[in-house]
């Protein structure tokens, strides 16, 4: 499939980052976009107007020339446009979360499966360069076995993306260790080389339930803006918010190995840092796009004075440098069955612990254990989707 079209499945928000796949040069190029907002219509419409545009994503699909669609909805639709998009023989790259429960994601797991419609979740930190360069060093050996990691989220801007529309309610996006730290338990998973075998959680909503609201009426927006600070200055919040604004996981790995991963909304700088600690050292990242660094720590000392820094320098496009190259690896994918840094079977067991870690924080923060998948599922996947 060297000549490819392309459909996009939302094409406001993180809509546009599937105006990547336009390549038109290389045989691929967008022919449809599908939103039901106009204003995200009307400048996709700017940038492709040859293309035709549907607010019924039904519709853009019926369309047997395209091969492949971008999937950039809100969480709670990724399941039903996903199972559709698959079944109509499309390829499809899917924006994380993968799905808002366990058994949506079996779901799709199970579709691409039966149908061999090719399914790429949308994990782009797994082409983060802090995170490419972190793994490089634990795959190394430099670090010894890795037995345990930790995450500690600063998320600056939590007031402004998160607790203005449907992320703020459970029943679009289940909760936000979910929708944020599926990125984060995913990178924790392939760096640590197994996945959650079961989680407990402990969480709460403390300080944006607090703040002004909107009246239900008014559509919810997200508003970025640096000065809305201290958290509780905040306005034009959801009326429903029923997400935690901070949340603490700890899991136990298939392998023996633990992690942990904490996440809050409130705090004035924003970051992910991540450590590893295996049976010779530790790596650490400070700062994780843009001119950011790698700490290794080798020997007994100090922690001001690791003994191996890595600069990394910025890298152009967007997250980090991550957009362009996670397109790339979706493009050459589909059309010559090229591996993949992201999996799906990862996606899930990413899905599993934030939704197993919300549960037990909801319900008296009791362990709970991630079901599995039957191995015929777990075995397609891992073969690149070839039978
Ligand atoms: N990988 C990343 O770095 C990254 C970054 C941002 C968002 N995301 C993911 O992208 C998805 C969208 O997030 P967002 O922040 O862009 O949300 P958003 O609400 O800003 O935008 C969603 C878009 O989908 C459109 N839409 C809603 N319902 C639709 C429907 N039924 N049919 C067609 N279009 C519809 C909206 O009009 C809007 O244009 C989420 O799943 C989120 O997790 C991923």
């Amino acid at each position: 499939m060297e000549k490819l079209q392309v459909g996009l499945i939302a094409t406001g928000g993180r809509g546009a980052h599937g105006f990547e796949m336009h390549r038109p040069e290389q045989g691929i190029e967008i022919v449809a976009g599908c939103d039901i907002a106009q204003v995200a219509l009307d400048k996709f419409k700017e940038k492709f107007p040859d293309a035709q545009t549907f607010t019924d994503y039904r519709d853009l699909l019926k369309i047997e020339s395209i091969g492949a669609v971008h999937i950039a909805t809100p969480d709670y639709l990724h399941e039903e446009m996903a199972i559709a998009a698959l079944e109509a023989g499309k390829a499809v790259y899917l924006e994380k979360p993968m799905a808002i429960t366990i058994e949506g994601c079996d779901r799709i797991l199970e579709t691409a499966y039966r149908t061999g419609s090719k399914l790429f979740i949308g994990h782009n930190m797994r082409h983060f360069p802090v995170v490419l360069k972190m793994k490089e060093i634990i795959d190394s050996g430099l670090i010894g076995e890795l037995q345990v990691g930790w995450c500690r989220h600063f998320v600056c801007y939590g007031g402004d993306a998160y607790f203005r529309d449907w992320h703020s309610e459970q029943r679009y996006s289940n909760g936000l260790l979910l929708q944020k730290g599926a990125h984060d338990i995913d990178v924790m998973h392939w760096l640590m080389g197994s996945y959650t075998k079961s989680v407990v959680g402990m969480g709460m909503l403390s300080v944006y339930n607090r703040c002004g609201r909107r009246s239900p009426d008014t559509p919810g927006c997200a508003k970025w803006d640096n000065r809305q600070y201290p958290p509780l200055t905040q306005t034009g919040f959801s009326p429903i918010i029923d997400v935690e604004d901070h949340s603490m996981v700890m899991m136990q790995l298939e392998n023996g190995a633990q992690m942990t991963y904490m996440q809050c909304h409130y705090t004035p700088d924003s970051e992910r840092n991540y450590t590893f600690i295996g049976t010779k050292g530790r790596v650490e990242n400070i700062g994780d796009y843009g001119n950011c660094e790698v700490h290794v720590w080798t020997q007994r000392g100090p922690r001001s004075t690791p003994d191996i820094i890595y600069k990394l320098k910025p890298v152009e496009g967007g997250h980090g440098g991550a957009d362009t190259p996670i397109i790339d690896n979706f493009l050459d994918f589909v059309r010559f069955g090229a591996k993949t840094n992201t999996s799906p079977i990862a996606a899930r067991q990413s899905v599993a612990a934030g939704v197993l870690g919300h549960y037990s924080m909801r319900n008296g923060n009791n362990r709970q254990d991630v079901p599995e998948l039957r191995k015929e599922l777990v075995e397609y996947f891992e073969n690149n989707q070839v039978k």
